[in-house]
């Protein structure tokens, strides 16, 4: 798997210490309060598990799903509520955790999605932005680990068809690997 990479973007030690930033900031800014932490599937699964370990303070934790109708690397703008939370939102703290924001239309759907059941806030942490490809101006995460460029990323999460998940870092694959 290691040698579909052309480039590795974000290594593995860069990512766990921007993990350790965000969570010194995360604990400082909920300190007193008891976070509904949401993890967006699946992409959010290997940072959401290095970012809260990072984080000193009592929170809760669930998981939602979405589709947003991605044949291959393109989005096509719907978005719709694959898996729901099992807690009930109304007046807690969520803070979403989510790889990265593309177009910004997953947070756009899921922020209003939790506003409208009553959460008192409702916040973003991301470990990419990727502003360029942004379709909904108005979505903004509260804590980014890092400005990305806007070429298609693997890894940490990010899959290409539903691989490369699960390697330690961010990177781009060879162009030969689309091709075969
Ligand atoms: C990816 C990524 C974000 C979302 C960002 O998830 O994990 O959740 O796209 O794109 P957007 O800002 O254009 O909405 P995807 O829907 O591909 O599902 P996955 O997390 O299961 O890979
Ligand atoms: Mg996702």
């Amino acid at each position: 798997m290691n040698d579909d990479i052309q480039k590795v973007l974000y290594s593995e030690a860069k990512i766990q210490d921007t993990c350790v930033e965000l969570g010194k900031q995360l604990t400082k800014d909920y300190q007193g309060k008891t976070p509904l932490v949401v993890c967006i599937l699946k992409g959010a699964v290997p940072f959401m598990s290095d970012v809260i370990k990072r984080m000193n303070i009592y929170m809760d934790l669930d998981f939602i799903d979405v589709s947003s109708y991605k044949g291959g690397t393109v989005s096509t703008g719907e978005v719709e509520l694959v898996k729901d939370l099992d807690s009930d939102v109304k007046d807690r703290d969520v803070l979403f955790i989510d790889d990265i924001i593309d177009t910004g239309r997953t947070l756009d759907y899921l922020k209003k999605l939790l506003k409208n059941r009553g959460a008192k806030s409702v916040k973003v942490c991301t470990l990419m932005d990727k502003p360029e490809a942004r379709k909904v101006d108005t979505v903004q995460a509260d804590y980014v680990g890092f400005d990305v460029p806007n070429e298609f990323l693997v890894g940490y999460g990010l899959d290409y068809q539903g691989k490369y998940r699960n390697l330690p870092y961010v990177g781009v694959l060879k162009p030969e690997v689309y091709k075969a």
